[in-house]
């Protein structure tokens, strides 16, 4: 599947996926498929994944239906693929959902925080634990869980959302910090938002402010993120651990309201 003229950069890895069946992380799939990894996708779309492992060959990929919020659906998963392909170099964390920003917290159900923590965090929580217990005695392994800017900048989303990929965050350190010592790296990327998979009636839509992109004729595309899962799943970050690879053109670094470099003084 990879270019004849360069060697592929997964090349004999094996890759989990969560979150697999659409969006980004069927933009990773197809990502490292390309680039000579065999994919697991694990999700609850089961069509979905079944019809990517049917385009991409099945010798390429395969689908195993998995709630990453059960301890029990994860490790079955896991030993699955262990009992598949013998081994697992890559997992990534990249199921989530997002939730409906509520302006008021007083409006925020407990129910409703605790589903998204439940999925966003603390499925995390379970694909990182269960790679590394089939990782740690390889002493190998790279994981990579798909935040969001929303892990290191407030008021972009809602409580719920922004706590779980603040908490992620902090797991992958944690965690980076835990199993160093076996050579697994783990990682995070925090994409902005891409505008055609998040409302965008909930933003402001004056042109002149940044809430589309900080790079001017750019916005954030799924091959932008598969691109940094794929860096961070090579061995080309064979020295990166504990890292937020920030993909968001520089949002989060400016401040839009002071404007010294707004689009419209650049074009006067
Ligand atoms: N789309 C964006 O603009 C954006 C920006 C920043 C971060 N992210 C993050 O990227 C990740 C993917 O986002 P997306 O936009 O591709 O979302 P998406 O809704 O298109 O895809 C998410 C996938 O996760 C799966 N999923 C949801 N709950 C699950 C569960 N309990 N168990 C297993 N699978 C489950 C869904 O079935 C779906 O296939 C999420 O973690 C999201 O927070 C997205």
């Amino acid at each position: 599947m990879a270019s004849s003229t360069s060697r592929p950069r997964l090349e004999n890895k094996v890759a989990i996926v969560t979150g697999g069946s659409q969006g980004i992380g069927e933009c990773i799939v197809r990502t490292f498929v390309k680039q000579g990894a065999k994919v697991v996708i694990l999700d609850i779309k089961d069509s979905l994944g079944e019809l990517i492992c049917q385009d991409l060959g099945v010798e390429f990929v395969s689908y195993i239906h998995c709630d990453v919020t059960l301890e029990s659906d994860v490790e079955n998963a896991i030993n699955t693929t262990i009992t598949r392909h013998g081994q697992l170099d890559i997992m990534v964390n990249n199921a989530g959902i997002a939730d409906w920003p509520k302006l008021s917290i007083l409006d925020n159900d407990k129910a409703d925080f605790e589903h998204v923590i439940n999925v966003n965090l603390i499925g995390v929580f379970l694909g990182t634990k269960h790679a590394a217990r089939v990782m740690i005695p390889k002493c190998s392994g790279s994981i990579i869980t798909n935040a969001s800017v929303a892990s290191i900048t407030g008021g972009l989303a809602s409580h719920g959302y922004a706590s779980s990929k603040h908490g992620v965050i902090g797991l992958a350190k944690n965690v980076a910090a835990e199993l160093g010592k076996y050579q697994i790296r783990v990682n995070c990327i925090s994409p902005y938002f891409i505008p055609k998979s998040v409302p965008m009636s909930f933003y402001h839509k004056d042109e002149n402010t940044i809430v589309y992109s900080n790079l001017k004729g750019k916005t954030l595309g799924r091959q932008d993120v598969a691109n940094a899962a794929l860096f961070l799943a090579s061995d080309e970050s064979e020295y990166m651990s504990g890292h937020n690879l920030v993909a968001d053109g520089g949002f989060s670094v400016l401040n839009p309201a002071f404007g010294l470099f707004s689009l419209d003084k650049i074009e006067a």
